[in-house]
Formats: structure tokens, sequence, C-alpha cells
């Protein structure tokens, strides 16, 4: 297992203390752990693993298996383009891409440096009237260009960072 600070083991207590050990629980914790630090680090998966007796393999086993959970540090905006059919058809495609060179991110990226944006792709989010749609922190944008988009990310980049 990984060493953590005391910080950090606070932290992981308290996690700890809401859950029982049972398999069950497993999505709830992970949840809780992602919560608590934004992803889910794996000095944390470490530290769960053996203070619960589980295997991290285990732990493992259904990150891998949700998209919700990250084991890595998120942007602090999320920029979330639609890639279904309609949305590629209207050129969903080009659209995360400039967004991607306008924000630096390299290709097995999806996170800029900084950790102000994350750019990640989804299936059909159900407005393909509305194609091609973003989601920008949680709100759905339709008829997007690169241009609003582009605007919209200067407009993001200026805001203050609320950590
Ligand atoms: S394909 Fe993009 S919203 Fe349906």
């Amino acid at each position: 297992m990984l060493e953590v600070s005391p910080e950090v083991e606070k932290k992981l207590d308290g996690v700890l203390q809401k859950h029982i050990t049972d398999e069950g629980n497993i999505i709830s914790l992970l949840q809780d752990m992602q919560e608590a630090f934004g992803y889910i680090p794996e000095k944390a998966v470490g530290w769960f693993s053996k203070k619960l007796d589980i295997p991290e393999s285990r732990f493992y086993g259904v990150i891998t298996f949700y998209s919700q959970f990250h084991t890595h540090p998120r942007g602090r905006n999320l920029i979330t383009a639609c890639c279904g059919t309609a949305c590629h058809v209207k050129g969903s495609e080009r659209l995360i891409n400039s967004l991607r060179r306008e924000l630096n991110i390299v290709e097995e990226e999806d996170t800029t440096d900084d950790r102000k944006f994350t750019v990640e792709k989804v299936a059909c989010i159900g407005t393909c009237s509305m194609a091609p749609a973003v989601i920008i922190n949680k709100k759905i944008y339709g008829n997007m260009t690169a241009d609003k988009l582009m605007k919209m990310v200067k407009t993001l980049e200026g805001k203050k960072n609320e950590d």
C-alpha cells in the first residue's frame, strides 16, 4: 500500500466511517471517494483495500466498469461533446478537435495541464434536434459552432477559480 499523508488519511477515514465492509458498498464508497478528492487516487484505493481487506483488483473492476469513475484529476470545467450520429453528421468531431487544439490538450489526454478544462465525448445525449450538442458544466447547449464554443471557453477561462 502506498503511504498517505495525515491530511489525506483524515479524509479517507471520513469516507470509511460512512461505510460497512460488505462488497455491495464498493460503488457508494467509490462515489464518496470521488466526491472527496474529485477523482479516485491510487493511494486511496490502496488505503481502503487494506482497511477493508478487499483486494485492490475488486475496486479497479468496479472503477473500470462504470464510466462515472475517474482515476485522474479532472478539470474544473467539464466540456462534453456529443458524438452520436446526428451530432457527428453536423460536425461534432471537428468541433471537439478544434477545442482540443485551442486548449492544447494532447491526443492521449483529456484535461488541460492547468486543470481548468476536461474535454470528453459521449454518445447521444437525447437532444438530436439541436445537433451538434455540447454539455458545459452540466448545461446543454445546442446548435454549437466552433466560434460559439471558443467564446464560451474564453469566458470560463476568465472566471475566477473556485477551488
Ligand atoms: S446524437 Fe447528439 S444529441 Fe443525439
